[in-house]
């Protein structure tokens, strides 16, 4: 019985973890799916057409002038708060996002992508 109530406590464990992952995973997906179709049109890191402009990235190769990335996906400081700032105030060339455009759900999703790389 000992053993039984044992294995069952480790698959418990188990799947709590398991799910945990799972669910993280689902929301970098569902982070950068959103940041793709809102925010990629700016920030994009990789400019695929020849000529397109990107104000986002340009903007911010600007403004770090090499000391950080200009393309935000490649970035390693970003901070959930602050994208999600950025995301419902916008900042200067950048228009901001309502709730019925971006959810708060899809924000922090965007926000847990874009700080993926984040040491915290
Ligand atoms: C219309 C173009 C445009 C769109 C769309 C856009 N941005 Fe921006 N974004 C900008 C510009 C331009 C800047 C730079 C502002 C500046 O120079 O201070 C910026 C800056 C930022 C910054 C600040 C980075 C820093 O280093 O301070 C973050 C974070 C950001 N954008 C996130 C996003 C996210 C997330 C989305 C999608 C939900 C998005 N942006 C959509 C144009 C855009």
């Amino acid at each position: 019985m000992k053993t039984f109530i044992a294995i069952l406590g480790a698959t418990t464990v188990l799947g709590v973890v398991g799910s945990a992952f799972a669910a993280d995973a689902g929301q970098l997906a569902m982070g950068k799916e959103r940041f793709d179709y809102w925010c990629d049109t700016c920030h994009a890191g990789d400019p695929r057409e020849a000529g397109r402009f990107l104000p986002g990235t340009a903007s911010l190769n600007a403004k770090y002038n090499g000391s950080r990335p200009g393309a935000l996906v490649d970035r390693t400081d970003l901070l959930p708060p602050y994208v999600e700032l950025v995301i419902r105030k916008g900042m200067e060339g950048m228009p901001f996002f309502r709730k019925t455009e971006i959810s708060d759900t899809e924000m922090k999703a965007i926000a847990a992508y874009l700080s993926r790389n984040t040491r915290q």
